[in-house]
């Protein structure tokens, strides 16, 4: 039998996807795939061999579909062999691993739909991108759907709102799935509650997925990392019935270095999980009752511009707020301690900010200076991005603040409220107006609700047409859309590049990379009052050297950050060039601290960094002088991560008024020592554990540039370690740290 051409290279297609790879897995690493949207094309029987032929580990624009958006589909052609159903105990599930797809998809196997994840634009609700989310679809074996040792057809209807679009996160294939695989030890979503300081008191809830019991034994081991010793072990069996849960509760120390490792196994199989979880501990001392004054002690504005401070101070309720020497044009509100009014002439003011309750009073010296530059300490705030996405709505603006406020954050200097991107309108009014879209009825109400208790209000925009979430951009409307920020009573401006490189040449030269930034920095200018600017283009065109000259505030020195490790080392300690660009009214940013309950507009989950990662997070954003914006769910913060938010001392390292940014002055192996001058001669010193096993190290007055009879202080634990002599023995977990202050 002869076979025609598009015959011989519709079965290397199947047999590219179906006969390489591991046993258990069918890797699908080739598709058929067409632009446009046809219901038809779910349809297995469908002759596609007209189709292109694309791979699905990377985005079809670097596949000969270059700058496309809206709709498309992929058909994954594959032979399962019925032998295939023997790589698993439990052969009742199929499982269709799809990796993430940007930004929505719908998939169909054989024709019936398997699953859907995010929203088409005519979906009720509206369009939501899904880019990050992994796609790990089931099928129930029990139907007869899938066509044993036949071609079968996954159909992938794909909705791309802009950007890379399609498959671009590592191959998919299927699997068989295991019954064990059922079975979820969700140390993310473990709970758990302090007892006093020194202990922990953890719940770890086991999830079944699978509609079939699951019986087994479940096994937990406290270890102490620090002496290696093993702390507590226990076994017991453990019964799930279909879809139930089960749950498992333990006290521990809560101290730097303990962890648990949970291990189950199931009974009939043998099959076990394992996972390691990194237990938290507080660090910060608990707050005095006394009252106390924090946040930055310099402020900068422009002549006549208006000017809101929120006197961070914390103590005892109620407190009291005065101010002595408070400059003609400004007032005091002594309920809420918010300073206001503006300051007409230049000059270098210095206030007495005093805070009192009834077991005593603090005094704080304010500068205020009036002249050219603002943000002479970098901005601290929340911003609405890593929370809520393009989800995000003035309901969740205003509840963001109220908690920035009720939870403390705020008498810790925590200040500004920045909306980044899913304001905006579909469409401007016919005078070109932009306004907020239906979740953001009356933007300039939201910036006087944000005024009114003393805090400031930031915005998100694009130079180009459109932003990064395919919302309208500022391009042809800058002077227009400035204005009505200023209308608003905007503070902050976040300018995210996005499409404004659609018109860009081919080369993407410096200039062109500049121009947007310029224009929108001299329109800045203009308006009466002070907006924070904000460059977010990722570093492009080596934008340290130029940021300051085109009026930014800050910008963006790196990709998006996300909650993982790789992500914060390859960003964080990658900064050190940077350091020189950095100063009062000019700041490198390495993005947003990624920590408490995040989701980017999915489900919350928490950080996926430890607690160890979460300090040294913390700890190097200080020391690199950078803006402090966290970007966590605030209604949900618990007490790890509101204790890791309102250290004083650390925050004061980032505050600094001299304003320069750490540098690296040692690095081996596992260990880096970072070092920040601060203002009177003093140095903050970040000594990291980039290794993975708790260790100590030893740190000598000459690799930090300090004094022997040096007095050092552990700023975390806010304790006095003596002077640093020969040499200071610090112990940190992996990926922890030791954060010091001395001379
Ligand atoms: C880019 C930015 C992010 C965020 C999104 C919004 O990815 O880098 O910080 O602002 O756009 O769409």
């Amino acid at each position: 039998m002869t076979m025609k051409l598009p015959a011989i290279l519709f079965w290397i297609l199947i047999c590219a996807n179906a006969c390489a790879g591991a046993d258990d897995k069918i890797p699908l690493p080739q598709a058929r795939f067409a632009t446009g949207d046809n219901s038809a094309w779910k349809d297995p029987d469908l002759d596609d061999r007209a189709w292109n032929q694309i791979n699905t580990h990377d985005y079809y624009e670097n596949q000969g579909y270059p700058g496309y958006d809206g709709y498309s589909w992929y058909r994954i052609h594959v032979l399962i062999p019925s032998s295939f159903k023997t790589t698993s105990h439990w052969p009742q599930r199929l499982r269709v691993f799809l990796s993430a797809i940007d930004d929505a998809d719908e998939t169909f196997f054989n024709g019936v739909r398997i699953g859907k994840t995010g929203r088409m634009p005519e979906d009720p609700g509206g369009y939501d991108s899904q880019y990050q989310a992994q796609r790990d679809y089931h099928l129930d074996l029990h139907g007869d759907v899938v066509r044993w040792d036949r071609d079968n057809v996954i159909a992938i209807r794909v909705y791309d709102g802009g950007g890379g679009g399609g498959f671009y996160k590592g191959t998919p294939y299927l699997k068989m799935a295991e019954k064990i695989e059922g079975v979820r030890l969700d140390t993310a979503q473990a709970t758990h509650r302090f007892l006093g300081t020194k202990r922990l008191r953890s719940t770890l809830t086991v999830v079944n997925s699978y509609p079939v019991a699951q019986v087994g034994s479940i096994e937990y081991e406290v270890r102490d990392a620090a002496s290696g010793r093993s702390l507590q072990r226990h076994k017991q069996p453990l019964n799930m019935a279909a879809m139930g849960t089960s749950q498992l509760q333990f006290t521990t120390p809560a101290r730097p270095g303990i962890e648990v490792a949970y291990r189950y196994r199931d009974a009939a199989t043998g099959q076990q999980l394992a996972v390691t979880q990194v237990l938290p501990y507080l660090l910060t001392p608990a707050q005095s009752l006394q009252p106390a004054i924090h946040g930055a002690s310099v402020l900068g504005a422009r002549p006549t511009s208006p000017l809101l401070y929120r006197i961070a101070a914390t103590g005892r309720a109620p407190l009291r707020y005065a101010v002595a020497q408070l400059p003609a044009g400004l007032s005091l509100d002594p309920k809420q301690g918010v300073i206001s009014g503006s300051i007409a002439t230049r000059g270098t003011y210095k206030l007495e900010l005093q805070v009192s309750n009834a077991l005593g009073r603090a005094t704080r010296e304010l500068s205020i200076v009036v002249g050219d530059q603002i943000a002479l300490t970098p901005p601290m705030g929340w911003n609405s991005w890593t929370a809520y996405g393009v989800g995000v709505s003035d309901a969740l603006m205003r509840k963001a603040a109220s908690d920035l406020i009720a939870s403390g954050l705020a008498a810790h200097g925590w200040n500004y409220v920045n909306i980044d991107d899913g304001w905006e309108s579909a469409q401007r009014s016919a005078d070109g107006e932009i306004s907020g879209n239906e979740r953001f009825p009356d933007m300039r109400a939201l910036g006087d609700y944000l005024h009114a208790r003393g805090l400031k209000f930031g915005i998100y925009s694009s130079p180009g047409a459109f932003t990064c979430g395919r919302y309208l951009g500022t391009l042809g409307h800058e002077r227009q859309d400035a204005w009505a920020y200023a209308r608003w009573g905007v503070d902050y401006l976040k300018y995210d590049l996005c499409s404004y490189t659609d018109t860009m040449s081919k080369e993407q030269t410096l200039a062109e990379h500049q121009k947007p930034y310029q224009l929108m920095g001299e329109i800045l200018r203009e308006l009466p009052r002070d907006v924070n600017f904000s460059l977010c283009q990722y570093g492009e065109k080596d934008v340290w050297n130029w940021g300051e000259s085109v009026g930014a505030n800050s910008w963006r020195t790196t990709w998006d950050v996300e909650d993982n490790w790789e992500s914060v080392v390859k960003i964080g300690f990658s900064q050190s060039p940077y350091a020189k660009a950095a100063g009062p009214g000019h700041w490198n940013d390495p993005d947003t601290l990624v920590l408490g309950r995040l989701g980017w507009g999915n489900a919350l989950h928490p950080s996926r960094l430890t607690p160890d990662e979460q300090y040294s997070q913390v700890s190097l954003w200080s020391l690199l002088a950078a803006p402090l914006l966290i970007g966590n769910d605030l209604s949900s913060i618990d007490a790890f991560t509101l204790n890791l938010l309102t250290n004083d001392e650390v925050i004061a390292i980032n505050q600094d008024r001299l304003g320069q940014a750490a540098q690296r002055v040692f690095e081996d192996q596992d260990w880096q020592v970072w070092v920040k001058p601060l203002e009177g001669g003093r140095k903050a010193v970040g000594v990291f554990n980039l290794g993975s096993q708790f260790r100590t190290f030893k740190l000598t007055p000459a690799m930090a540039g300090m004094d022997r009879a040096g007095k050092l202080r552990d700023a975390w634990r806010k304790k006095d370690l003596g002077a640093f002599g020969e040499g200071i023995t610090v112990s940190a977990p992996a990926h922890g740290l030791a954060l010091l202050v001395g001379r």
